[in-house]
């Protein structure tokens, strides 16, 4: 089993009214919490690597524990580079075994977002690897950047930059935010569905991403919070508005901050009740488990990618 381009993936994924998972990877019981639960529910997967990934894990170590969940599984997973800075980056995660990547230019003026985006786009599909875009920013914490305010996608520049660069899929601002601090406390959640649906017209069958997609699934905080974490109002994406998106052109949806709180909450419960442990395989047994349990949910809830694979 070898890894797949996302291609065919999005075009099923469109035509049936789901979408992909888009899952960040930094270590082994990551991967395989993730992949288990793919397995048990037969879904696609896309697993991704950010360059903080990278930096922690080695890209080798990486690549080869998805190697690894492939033989494993026999799934078709896609191996994808999460918010490449620049041409550099995507085009070491191209030479280097991905068969995917994300040129983030959403924070250039549009013009250099073009040419940026479509010289990865070059590179990469002369290697066989697909490409993701982004037009229009997100709020949040990124790679240690904090964005205080939306730039909601221009439905009037997709079909222009789509056309321009050749990117095999877009990444959208319409509300979602990256970390577990989506909306202000009080602050109803909402997403611009009027944008997403307007980006649909004007790109028909074309796959939409989104970012900043976890729902900061409220059991796990409240555990973090139980067992001496300090995580007050923290809140995510309502998990209907995301099986909304996924039955329309958003075809994939990426997922880190609930990875982190499902193994966070894990541990810190396990040593609530065992403070005399020390053997890692005995926390990170329960932390894997709960990563599992957590992506089952989302495939079935969420993504409706149960028996896609
Ligand atoms: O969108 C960002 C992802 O959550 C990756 O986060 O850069 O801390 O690995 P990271
Ligand atoms: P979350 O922080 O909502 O999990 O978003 C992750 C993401 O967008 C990775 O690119
Ligand atoms: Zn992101």
């Amino acid at each position: 089993m070898t890894l797949v381009t996302t291609t065919e993936m999005f075009k099923k994924a469109y035509e049936g009214g789901y979408a992909i998972g888009a899952f960040n990877v930094n270590n082994m019981e990551i991967v395989q919490g993730i992949t288990e639960a793919a397995r048990e529910e037969k879904a696609p997967l896309i697993l991704q690597v950010s360059a903080g990934a990278r930096k922690y894990a080695k890209h080798v170590y990486l690549v080869k524990l998805v190697e690894a969940a492939l033989e494993d599984t026999g799934l078709p997973i896609a191996l994808h580079l999460d918010h490449g800075a620049d041409f550099e980056v995507c085009k070491s995660c191209i030479d280097g075994g991905f068969s995917s990547v994300m040129i983030d230019g959403s924070h250039f003026p549009y013009e250099e977002n073009i040419s940026l985006t479509k010289k990865v786009v070059e590179y990469a599909h002369g290697k066989g690897c697909v490409v993701e875009g982004e037009l229009g920013q997100l709020a949040g914490v990124e790679d240690d950047v904090n964005v205080e305010q939306h730039s909601y996608t221009d439905p009037g520049q997709v079909q222009d930059f789509v056309e321009q660069t050749g990117v095999d899929s877009l990444a959208i601002a319409i509300g979602t935010s990256h970390g577990a601090y989506k909306f202000k406390p009080g602050q109803k959640p909402q997403l611009r569905f009027d944008i997403l649906d307007d980006v649909a017209k004007r790109l028909p069958g074309f796959p939409i991403v989104l970012h900043g997609s976890s729902s900061v699934i409220p059991e796990f905080v409240e555990k973090v919070n139980k067992y001496g974490g300090d995580m007050p109002n923290a809140v995510g994406i309502p998990e209907d508005m995301l099986r909304q998106a996924a039955r329309g052109a958003v075809c994939k949806i990426n997922i880190d901050s609930d990875l982190r709180l499902a193994m966070t909450a894990a541990v810190r419960e396990h040593f609530a009740l065992h403070p005399a442990d020390f053997d890692p395989r005995q926390y990170l047994t329960p932390a894997r488990d709960a990563i599992r349990e957590m992506v089952k949910r989302k495939i079935v809830n969420v993504l409706g990618c149960a028996n896609k694979a």
